[in-house]
Protein backbone atom coordinates (compact mmCIF):
# COMPACT_ATOMS: atom_id res chain seq x y z
CA UNK A 1 0.00 0.00 0.00
CA UNK A 2 1.36 3.72 -0.55
CA UNK A 3 1.76 5.47 2.84
CA UNK A 4 0.64 9.35 2.16
CA UNK A 5 3.56 10.72 4.10
CA UNK A 6 5.99 9.83 1.34
CA UNK A 7 5.92 13.61 -0.16
CA UNK A 8 8.95 13.63 -2.63
CA UNK A 9 12.14 14.94 -0.80
CA UNK A 10 13.17 18.93 -0.70
CA UNK A 11 15.98 19.28 -2.86
CA UNK A 12 19.32 19.00 -0.66
CA UNK A 13 17.29 16.94 1.19
CA UNK A 14 16.11 19.01 4.19
CA UNK A 15 13.82 21.65 3.66
CA UNK A 16 15.79 25.76 3.94
CA UNK A 17 13.68 27.70 6.18
CA UNK A 18 16.04 31.49 7.12
CA UNK A 19 13.33 32.66 10.00
CA UNK A 20 15.19 33.90 12.72
CA UNK A 21 13.77 31.99 16.25
CA UNK A 22 10.87 34.27 17.64
CA UNK A 23 13.28 34.17 21.04
CA UNK A 24 15.97 35.65 19.42
CA UNK A 25 13.94 38.87 16.77
CA UNK A 26 14.78 41.77 19.37
CA UNK A 27 18.07 40.24 19.86
CA UNK A 28 18.92 40.30 15.90
CA UNK A 29 16.84 43.54 15.01
CA UNK A 30 19.02 45.31 17.73
CA UNK A 31 22.27 43.20 15.56
CA UNK A 32 21.05 45.08 12.24
CA UNK A 33 20.67 48.46 13.43
CA UNK A 34 24.62 49.52 13.46
CA UNK A 35 25.26 47.82 10.32
CA UNK A 36 25.29 49.13 6.49
CA UNK A 37 21.74 48.74 5.36
CA UNK A 38 20.07 48.30 1.72
CA UNK A 39 16.35 49.27 1.10
CA UNK A 40 14.61 46.80 -0.88
CA UNK A 41 13.05 47.19 -3.81
CA UNK A 42 9.29 45.28 -3.92
CA UNK A 43 10.61 42.77 -6.23
CA UNK A 44 13.94 42.71 -3.68
CA UNK A 45 11.68 41.78 -1.10
CA UNK A 46 9.44 38.98 -3.11
CA UNK A 47 13.08 37.10 -3.82
CA UNK A 48 13.25 37.47 0.00
CA UNK A 49 9.66 35.79 0.94
CA UNK A 50 10.98 32.91 -1.59
CA UNK A 51 14.31 32.13 -0.27
CA UNK A 52 13.10 32.58 3.48
CA UNK A 53 10.33 29.88 2.98
CA UNK A 54 12.71 27.64 0.98
CA UNK A 55 11.25 27.85 -2.64
CA UNK A 56 14.31 27.76 -3.73
CA UNK A 57 15.89 25.17 -1.49
CA UNK A 58 19.14 24.53 -0.41
CA UNK A 59 19.93 27.67 -1.19
CA UNK A 60 20.42 30.10 1.49
CA UNK A 61 20.22 33.29 0.50
CA UNK A 62 21.23 36.00 -2.25
CA UNK A 63 23.58 34.00 -4.81
CA UNK A 64 27.35 34.39 -4.26
CA UNK A 65 29.14 34.75 -7.76
CA UNK A 66 30.16 30.64 -7.42
CA UNK A 67 26.56 29.92 -7.73
CA UNK A 68 25.57 32.83 -9.91
CA UNK A 69 27.56 31.38 -13.16
CA UNK A 70 26.67 28.07 -12.33
CA UNK A 71 22.99 29.09 -12.57
CA UNK A 72 23.92 30.74 -15.58
CA UNK A 73 25.80 28.81 -17.30
CA UNK A 74 24.59 25.24 -15.81
CA UNK A 75 20.86 26.24 -14.97
CA UNK A 76 21.86 24.35 -12.11
CA UNK A 77 24.09 23.99 -8.81
CA UNK A 78 26.05 21.18 -7.72
CA UNK A 79 26.11 20.41 -3.97
CA UNK A 80 29.08 19.32 -1.62
CA UNK A 81 28.10 15.64 -1.38
CA UNK A 82 28.30 15.89 -6.01
CA UNK A 83 24.52 16.05 -6.60
CA UNK A 84 23.02 18.23 -8.86
CA UNK A 85 19.91 20.24 -8.33
CA UNK A 86 18.02 23.03 -10.96
CA UNK A 87 18.48 26.48 -10.53
CA UNK A 88 18.05 28.60 -13.93
CA UNK A 89 17.05 31.90 -12.64
CA UNK A 90 19.64 33.79 -10.72
CA UNK A 91 18.38 35.04 -7.49
CA UNK A 92 20.27 38.10 -6.57
CA UNK A 93 20.54 41.20 -4.77
CA UNK A 94 22.28 44.41 -7.26
CA UNK A 95 23.35 47.36 -5.48
CA UNK A 96 25.15 50.32 -6.54
CA UNK A 97 28.52 51.92 -6.32
CA UNK A 98 27.66 53.88 -3.68
CA UNK A 99 26.25 51.72 -1.27
CA UNK A 100 29.41 49.59 -2.00
CA UNK A 101 31.54 51.77 -0.86
CA UNK A 102 29.27 52.30 2.23
CA UNK A 103 29.29 48.80 2.92
CA UNK A 104 33.40 48.63 2.77
CA UNK A 105 34.72 46.24 4.67
CA UNK A 106 31.85 44.95 6.86
CA UNK A 107 30.63 41.27 6.54
CA UNK A 108 27.01 41.93 6.89
CA UNK A 109 24.51 44.17 6.08
CA UNK A 110 20.98 44.91 7.37
CA UNK A 111 17.75 44.40 4.13
CA UNK A 112 15.51 47.03 5.29
CA UNK A 113 11.63 47.10 4.20
CA UNK A 114 9.81 50.22 2.57
CA UNK A 115 9.18 51.68 5.90
CA UNK A 116 13.22 51.62 6.41
CA UNK A 117 12.49 48.63 9.29
CA UNK A 118 14.85 45.46 9.27
CA UNK A 119 13.35 42.64 8.06
CA UNK A 120 16.61 41.00 7.45
CA UNK A 121 20.28 40.59 7.75
CA UNK A 122 22.68 39.00 4.75
CA UNK A 123 25.79 37.48 6.15
CA UNK A 124 29.08 36.70 5.17
CA UNK A 125 28.46 38.66 2.20
CA UNK A 126 30.60 38.69 -1.13
CA UNK A 127 30.27 41.28 -3.74
CA UNK A 128 30.95 40.81 -7.30
CA UNK A 129 30.43 42.80 -10.74
CA UNK A 130 26.85 42.65 -11.77
CA UNK A 131 27.38 41.95 -16.07
CA UNK A 132 23.70 43.17 -16.72
CA UNK A 133 24.26 42.36 -20.50
CA UNK A 134 25.37 39.06 -20.09
CA UNK A 135 22.86 38.12 -17.21
CA UNK A 136 20.02 39.34 -19.46
CA UNK A 137 21.73 37.29 -22.48
CA UNK A 138 21.96 33.94 -20.83
CA UNK A 139 18.70 33.95 -18.40
CA UNK A 140 16.14 35.18 -21.79
CA UNK A 141 18.49 34.55 -24.72
CA UNK A 142 18.01 38.06 -26.11
CA UNK A 143 19.25 41.39 -24.95
CA UNK A 144 15.99 43.17 -26.98
CA UNK A 145 14.68 46.04 -25.42
CA UNK A 146 11.36 45.76 -23.85
CA UNK A 147 11.70 42.72 -21.68
CA UNK A 148 9.52 43.04 -18.94
CA UNK A 149 11.38 42.27 -15.52
CA UNK A 150 14.50 43.48 -17.68
CA UNK A 151 13.39 46.86 -17.56
CA UNK A 152 11.78 47.09 -13.94
CA UNK A 153 14.60 45.28 -11.74
CA UNK A 154 17.55 44.90 -14.36
CA UNK A 155 18.20 48.04 -16.55
CA UNK A 156 18.27 50.59 -13.76
CA UNK A 157 19.42 48.19 -11.09
CA UNK A 158 23.37 48.72 -9.77
CA UNK A 159 26.53 47.36 -11.48
CA UNK A 160 27.48 45.66 -8.36
CA UNK A 161 26.05 42.02 -6.87
CA UNK A 162 26.06 40.79 -3.25
CA UNK A 163 25.29 37.89 -2.14
CA UNK A 164 25.22 35.79 1.43
CA UNK A 165 22.95 33.92 3.91
CA UNK A 166 19.96 35.17 4.74
CA UNK A 167 18.54 35.78 8.63
CA UNK A 168 15.18 36.66 7.99
CA UNK A 169 13.47 38.75 11.00
CA UNK A 170 10.14 39.08 9.92
CA UNK A 171 8.57 37.22 7.23
CA UNK A 172 7.23 38.63 4.23
CA UNK A 173 3.55 39.95 4.25
CA UNK A 174 1.49 41.80 1.77
CA UNK A 175 -1.59 42.84 3.88
CA UNK A 176 -3.52 42.30 0.73
CA UNK A 177 -6.19 39.93 1.91
CA UNK A 178 -4.42 37.44 0.64
CA UNK A 179 -1.97 36.34 3.03
CA UNK A 180 -3.73 33.43 4.35
CA UNK A 181 -3.08 32.18 0.77
CA UNK A 182 0.55 32.51 0.63
CA UNK A 183 1.52 28.73 2.48
CA UNK A 184 4.72 28.30 2.35
CA UNK A 185 6.60 24.65 1.13
CA UNK A 186 6.81 23.53 4.41
CA UNK A 187 3.02 24.46 5.32
CA UNK A 188 1.53 23.15 1.68
CA UNK A 189 3.37 19.86 2.52
CA UNK A 190 1.61 19.62 5.85
CA UNK A 191 -1.68 20.28 4.03
CA UNK A 192 -1.15 17.44 1.88
CA UNK A 193 -0.13 14.94 4.46
CA UNK A 194 -3.36 16.03 6.12
CA UNK A 195 -5.38 15.22 2.75
CA UNK A 196 -3.58 11.41 2.60
CA UNK A 197 -2.09 12.72 -0.82
CA UNK A 198 -0.55 9.77 -2.67
CA UNK A 199 0.66 11.74 -5.25
CA UNK A 200 0.48 15.51 -6.28
CA UNK A 201 0.25 17.65 -8.84
CA UNK A 202 0.99 20.99 -9.59
CA UNK A 203 -0.37 24.27 -11.88
CA UNK A 204 1.87 26.92 -12.27
CA UNK A 205 -0.18 29.89 -13.63
CA UNK A 206 -0.26 33.72 -14.21
CA UNK A 207 -3.30 33.71 -16.19
CA UNK A 208 -7.03 33.50 -15.36
CA UNK A 209 -7.75 29.77 -16.20
CA UNK A 210 -9.84 28.88 -19.10
CA UNK A 211 -11.35 25.79 -19.55
CA UNK A 212 -8.28 24.71 -21.95
CA UNK A 213 -5.92 25.26 -18.87
CA UNK A 214 -8.59 23.00 -16.57
CA UNK A 215 -8.30 20.49 -19.47
CA UNK A 216 -4.73 20.06 -18.51
CA UNK A 217 -5.59 19.29 -14.91
CA UNK A 218 -8.80 17.37 -15.36
CA UNK A 219 -6.57 14.82 -17.90
CA UNK A 220 -3.58 14.87 -15.20
CA UNK A 221 -6.18 13.46 -12.87
CA UNK A 222 -7.57 11.03 -14.75
CA UNK A 223 -4.42 9.47 -15.90
CA UNK A 224 -2.93 9.95 -12.29
CA UNK A 225 -6.26 7.37 -10.75
CA UNK A 226 -5.21 4.96 -14.28
CA UNK A 227 -1.60 4.58 -12.96
CA UNK A 228 -2.93 3.66 -9.34
CA UNK A 229 -2.82 6.71 -7.18
CA UNK A 230 -5.88 6.62 -4.92
CA UNK A 231 -5.75 10.27 -4.04
CA UNK A 232 -3.91 12.72 -6.28
CA UNK A 233 -3.92 16.69 -5.14
CA UNK A 234 -3.88 19.20 -7.67
CA UNK A 235 -2.00 22.39 -6.32
CA UNK A 236 -3.39 25.24 -8.01
CA UNK A 237 -0.46 27.45 -8.29
CA UNK A 238 -1.25 30.85 -9.08
CA UNK A 239 2.01 32.90 -9.68
CA UNK A 240 1.62 36.31 -7.04
CA UNK A 241 5.16 38.11 -7.43
CA UNK A 242 5.85 40.73 -9.96
CA UNK A 243 3.85 39.90 -13.26
CA UNK A 244 3.98 42.79 -16.66
CA UNK A 245 1.50 45.97 -16.68
CA UNK A 246 -0.82 44.05 -18.93
CA UNK A 247 -1.24 40.82 -16.71
CA UNK A 248 -4.57 40.30 -14.79
CA UNK A 249 -3.98 41.97 -11.08
CA UNK A 250 -3.40 38.91 -8.90
CA UNK A 251 -6.58 39.84 -6.44
CA UNK A 252 -8.70 39.23 -9.86
CA UNK A 253 -7.08 36.27 -10.63
CA UNK A 254 -7.92 35.04 -7.26
CA UNK A 255 -11.67 35.77 -7.48
CA UNK A 256 -11.44 34.22 -11.00
CA UNK A 257 -9.89 31.26 -9.57
CA UNK A 258 -12.93 30.68 -6.84
CA UNK A 259 -15.42 30.86 -9.57
CA UNK A 260 -13.70 28.47 -10.97
CA UNK A 261 -14.07 26.23 -7.88
CA UNK A 262 -17.39 27.23 -7.29
CA UNK A 263 -18.40 26.49 -10.88
CA UNK A 264 -17.47 23.44 -10.37
CA UNK A 265 -14.88 23.30 -13.38
CA UNK A 266 -12.21 22.08 -10.61
CA UNK A 267 -13.42 20.17 -7.38
CA UNK A 268 -12.09 22.01 -4.30
CA UNK A 269 -12.22 18.63 -2.42
CA UNK A 270 -8.90 17.71 -4.16
CA UNK A 271 -7.69 21.17 -5.41
CA UNK A 272 -5.46 23.41 -2.48
CA UNK A 273 -5.44 26.92 -4.18
CA UNK A 274 -2.43 28.66 -2.96
CA UNK A 275 0.07 31.87 -4.30
CA UNK A 276 3.71 31.40 -5.65
CA UNK A 277 5.24 34.02 -4.38
CA UNK A 278 7.98 34.18 -6.80
CA UNK A 279 8.23 37.17 -9.34
CA UNK A 280 7.84 36.67 -13.18
CA UNK A 281 10.67 36.16 -15.69
CA UNK A 282 8.80 35.71 -18.94
CA UNK A 283 12.11 33.99 -19.62
CA UNK A 284 10.07 30.76 -21.13
CA UNK A 285 11.88 27.33 -21.27
CA UNK A 286 14.67 28.60 -18.60
CA UNK A 287 11.76 29.87 -16.49
CA UNK A 288 9.67 27.29 -16.45
CA UNK A 289 12.42 24.77 -14.73
CA UNK A 290 12.56 27.05 -12.15
CA UNK A 291 8.81 26.86 -11.57
CA UNK A 292 9.02 23.38 -11.38
CA UNK A 293 12.18 22.97 -9.27
CA UNK A 294 10.33 25.31 -6.74
CA UNK A 295 7.23 23.15 -6.76
CA UNK A 296 9.34 19.86 -5.67
CA UNK A 297 10.65 21.89 -2.85
CA UNK A 298 6.19 22.15 -1.70
CA UNK A 299 6.16 18.68 -2.49
CA UNK A 300 4.69 17.92 -5.81
CA UNK A 301 5.91 14.88 -7.44
CA UNK A 302 4.35 15.77 -11.06
CA UNK A 303 4.24 18.74 -13.04
CA UNK A 304 2.12 19.83 -15.99
CA UNK A 305 3.49 21.60 -18.59
CA UNK A 306 1.60 22.96 -21.90
CA UNK A 307 2.22 25.16 -24.54
CA UNK A 308 4.81 28.03 -24.06
CA UNK A 309 5.40 28.71 -20.43
CA UNK A 310 6.37 31.39 -19.29
CA UNK A 311 6.10 32.95 -22.52
CA UNK A 312 5.69 35.89 -24.07
CA UNK A 313 5.20 37.88 -27.43
CA UNK A 314 8.71 39.15 -28.58
CA UNK A 315 8.90 42.68 -27.83
CA UNK A 316 10.10 43.97 -31.06
CA UNK A 317 9.00 41.23 -33.49
CA UNK A 318 5.10 39.74 -34.83
CA UNK A 319 5.91 36.02 -32.97
CA UNK A 320 6.33 34.43 -29.94
CA UNK A 321 9.73 34.96 -28.42
CA UNK A 322 10.09 31.33 -27.43
CA UNK A 323 9.16 28.28 -29.34
CA UNK A 324 6.30 27.17 -28.25
CA UNK A 325 6.66 23.36 -27.90
CA UNK A 326 10.78 24.51 -25.79
CA UNK A 327 9.59 25.03 -22.91
CA UNK A 328 7.84 21.38 -22.11
CA UNK A 329 11.23 19.39 -24.24
CA UNK A 330 13.69 21.87 -22.00
CA UNK A 331 11.70 20.88 -18.99
CA UNK A 332 11.87 16.73 -19.77
CA UNK A 333 15.73 17.06 -20.12
CA UNK A 334 16.63 19.58 -17.47
CA UNK A 335 19.74 18.59 -15.41
CA UNK A 336 18.04 18.32 -11.64
CA UNK A 337 14.45 18.00 -12.57
CA UNK A 338 15.08 13.68 -12.76
CA UNK A 339 13.11 13.02 -9.45
CA UNK A 340 10.36 15.09 -10.86
CA UNK A 341 7.60 13.60 -13.49
CA UNK A 342 6.81 15.92 -16.42
CA UNK A 343 3.51 15.87 -18.13
CA UNK A 344 3.94 17.77 -21.17
CA UNK A 345 0.30 18.89 -22.81
CA UNK A 346 -0.40 19.32 -26.41
CA UNK A 347 -2.03 22.62 -26.88
CA UNK A 348 -5.59 23.13 -26.19
CA UNK A 349 -8.03 24.93 -28.26
CA UNK A 350 -11.76 25.88 -28.68
CA UNK A 351 -13.27 23.30 -30.89
CA UNK A 352 -16.27 24.37 -32.94
CA UNK A 353 -17.61 21.67 -33.60
CA UNK A 354 -17.38 20.06 -29.98
CA UNK A 355 -18.44 23.41 -28.81
CA UNK A 356 -15.71 23.49 -26.04
CA UNK A 357 -12.01 24.01 -25.05
CA UNK A 358 -9.92 20.09 -26.70
CA UNK A 359 -6.80 18.74 -27.79
CA UNK A 360 -6.20 20.64 -30.81
CA UNK A 361 -6.34 17.64 -33.82
CA UNK A 362 -3.89 18.83 -36.77
CA UNK A 363 -5.52 16.70 -39.09
CA UNK A 364 -8.37 19.61 -38.51
CA UNK A 365 -7.08 22.75 -38.16
CA UNK A 366 -10.73 24.81 -39.84
CA UNK A 367 -12.32 23.24 -36.64
CA UNK A 368 -10.01 25.44 -33.94
CA UNK A 369 -10.30 28.52 -32.77
CA UNK A 370 -7.08 29.66 -30.64
CA UNK A 371 -8.02 32.01 -28.20
CA UNK A 372 -4.59 34.28 -27.19
CA UNK A 373 -4.53 36.18 -24.17
CA UNK A 374 -4.69 39.34 -25.75
CA UNK A 375 -7.63 38.20 -27.51
CA UNK A 376 -9.19 37.42 -24.20
CA UNK A 377 -8.23 40.36 -22.96
CA UNK A 378 -9.89 42.17 -25.90
CA UNK A 379 -13.29 40.36 -25.91
CA UNK A 380 -13.44 41.12 -21.94
CA UNK A 381 -13.04 44.59 -21.75
CA UNK A 382 -15.18 45.11 -25.12
CA UNK A 383 -17.67 43.08 -22.91
CA UNK A 384 -18.16 41.14 -25.69
CA UNK A 385 -18.42 37.47 -24.92
CA UNK A 386 -16.24 34.46 -25.50
CA UNK A 387 -17.64 31.27 -27.24
CA UNK A 388 -19.84 29.23 -24.79
CA UNK A 389 -17.15 26.42 -23.47
CA UNK A 390 -14.31 28.76 -23.11
CA UNK A 391 -14.72 29.74 -19.10
CA UNK A 392 -17.08 29.29 -16.79
CA UNK A 393 -19.24 32.26 -16.70
CA UNK A 394 -18.79 33.44 -13.30
CA UNK A 395 -15.34 33.20 -13.76
CA UNK A 396 -15.89 35.22 -16.93
CA UNK A 397 -17.43 37.78 -15.36
CA UNK A 398 -14.93 38.28 -12.75
CA UNK A 399 -12.92 39.42 -15.96
CA UNK A 400 -15.76 41.90 -16.93
CA UNK A 401 -15.81 42.99 -13.71
CA UNK A 402 -11.71 43.92 -13.67
CA UNK A 403 -11.75 45.46 -17.17
CA UNK A 404 -14.75 47.31 -16.20
CA UNK A 405 -12.87 48.94 -13.11
CA UNK A 406 -10.06 49.81 -15.01
CA UNK A 407 -12.42 52.05 -17.32
CA UNK A 408 -13.85 53.72 -14.15
CA UNK A 409 -10.61 54.56 -12.85
S1 LIG B 1 2.65 30.78 -17.39
O1 LIG B 1 3.45 31.95 -17.71
O2 LIG B 1 2.28 30.69 -16.00
O3 LIG B 1 3.29 29.54 -17.87
P1 LIG B 1 -0.16 30.61 -18.25
O4 LIG B 1 -0.83 31.07 -17.02
O5 LIG B 1 -0.69 31.16 -19.52
O6 LIG B 1 1.37 31.04 -18.29
O7 LIG B 1 -0.13 29.06 -18.38
C1 LIG B 1 -0.17 28.15 -17.36
C2 LIG B 1 0.10 26.75 -17.86
O8 LIG B 1 -0.87 26.36 -18.85
C3 LIG B 1 1.45 26.53 -18.56
O9 LIG B 1 1.91 25.22 -18.30
C4 LIG B 1 1.10 26.67 -20.04
O10 LIG B 1 2.01 25.94 -20.84
C5 LIG B 1 -0.26 26.02 -20.08
N1 LIG B 1 -1.12 26.53 -21.16
C6 LIG B 1 -1.62 27.80 -21.30
N2 LIG B 1 -2.43 27.89 -22.37
C7 LIG B 1 -2.46 26.66 -22.94
C8 LIG B 1 -3.11 26.08 -24.07
N3 LIG B 1 -3.92 26.81 -24.85
N4 LIG B 1 -2.90 24.78 -24.36
C9 LIG B 1 -2.09 24.03 -23.57
N5 LIG B 1 -1.46 24.51 -22.50
C10 LIG B 1 -1.63 25.79 -22.17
Amino acid sequence: ARISCGLIDPDGGKLVELFVKESQKDAKKREALPLPSIRLSNIDLQWVHVLSEGWASPLKGFMREPEFLQTLHFNSLRLGDGSVVNMSVPIVLAIDDSQKERIGRESSVALLDDQNNPIAILKDIEIYKHNKEERIARTWGTTAPGLPYVEEAITNAGNWLIGGDLEVIEPVKYHDGLDRFRLSPSELRDEFTKRNADAVFAFQLRNPVHNGHALLMIDTRRRLLEMGYKNPILLLHPLGGYTKADDVPLSWRMKQHEKVLEDGVLDPETTVVSIFPSPMHYAGPTEVQWHAKARINAGANFYIVGRDPAGMGHPLEKRDLYDADHGKKVLSMAPGLERLNILPFKVAAYDKTQRKMAFFDPSRPQDFLFISGTKMRTLAKNRENPPDGFMCPGGWQVLVDYYDSLALS
